[in-house]
């Protein structure tokens, strides 16, 4: 691949992307953002900091958009002639922000690619979903794919409108967990154990579910649960206890409102034409 990876906007996405292509050997990245303590901290990561968007996608292949989507026109206009004339991949992690606006403001050359990760690509575990518009051929995906894979695992959506639940489910997720085990933590102080005990037995629980489930051959989450559950135990009482309360039912109220927000959030973004 000729030309270097840009990027455009040095906030806390863009830092977890660059350190994954550090340490994955791609050394040519620039990144442009305008204010002055994001420059210094992209440029101590290793990477060439700018402050002008336009030096920052010269001679680029592959530019991230790693703005706020609200940010992302105002960004992307001043560039359209440069880009048409280059036209580098562009892939967008701005969340709600359609292919079509992307290439809109964009003067319409360039190939979009549509991702989502979330927070665990700061230490290379997150999980992303892409998306790109079927035209988009496999060498360019497989770009993206390495590019993704460098902070995490990620694949392929069929459908742009799967990226909105792909946003409640995991996107949003990382903060579902995390008040999971606020409650977990309280739960125990009220038992008499130390903040600290308590925390490192939700987390150590958390992360031991998760690989438990991810391991190979595991079974599915509903044996996985069962085989915790004896008959007339502790567990089996909790879980009655979180049955009467609907906690199944709150979920997918909770992850239908992060959808609905991640529609109406887009709606706005692409009335802004
Ligand atoms: N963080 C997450 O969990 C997460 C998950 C999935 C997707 N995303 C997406 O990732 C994108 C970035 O999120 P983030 O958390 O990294 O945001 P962030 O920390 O606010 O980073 C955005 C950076 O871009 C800069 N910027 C603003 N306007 C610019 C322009 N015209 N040209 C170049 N840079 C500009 C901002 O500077 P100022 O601060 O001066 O405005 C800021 O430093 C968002 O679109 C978000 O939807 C984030």
């Amino acid at each position: 691949m000729s030309g270097h990876t840009a990027f455009i906007g040095g906030g806390n996405m863009a830092r977890a992307l660059v350190r994954g292509l550090l340490a994955a050997g791609d050394s040519g990245i620039v990144v442009a953002d305008p204010d002055a303590d994001a420059r210094a901290h992209v440029a101590t990561l290793g990477a060439r900091a700018t402050g002008s968007n336009r030096e920052a996608v010269e001679g680029a292949a592959l530019i991230v958009l790693a703005v706020k989507p609200q940010q992302l026109r105002t960004a992307l206009e001043p560039l359209a002639q440069p880009l048409g004339a280059a036209r580098p991949l562009l892939v967008s992690v701005a969340a709600g922000v359609d292919c079509a606006s992307i290439g809109r403001w964009s003067g319409g050359l360039c190939p979009v690619v549509r991702c989502m990760p979330n927070t665990p690509a700061l230490i290379r575990a997150g999980i992303s979903a892409l998306y790109a518009a079927p035209e988009v051929g496999a060498d360019t995906r497989a770009r993206v794919e390495a590019l993704m894979g460098t902070v995490g695992t990620c694949f392929w959506v069929a459908e742009e409108s799967a990226l909105d639940a792909v946003t409640a489910l995991s996107g949003s997720g990382p903060a579902y967990f995390f008040l999971f085990m606020e409650a977990l933590v309280a739960a125990g102080e009220a038992m008499g154990l130390e903040r600290a005990v308590a925390t490192r037995l939700a987390l150590g629980t958390c992360q031991g579910a998760a690989r438990l489930a991810a391991a190979p051959g595991a079974p599915d989450l509903a044996t996985l649960r069962r085989q915790v559950t004896s008959p007339g135990g502790t567990t089996e009482r909790a879980l009655d206890v979180l049955a009467a309360g609907d906690l199944t039912g709150l979920v997918q109220m909770a992850v239908q409102a992060a959808r609905e927000r991640s529609v109406e959030l887009g709606e706005v973004l692409k009335q802004d034409t």
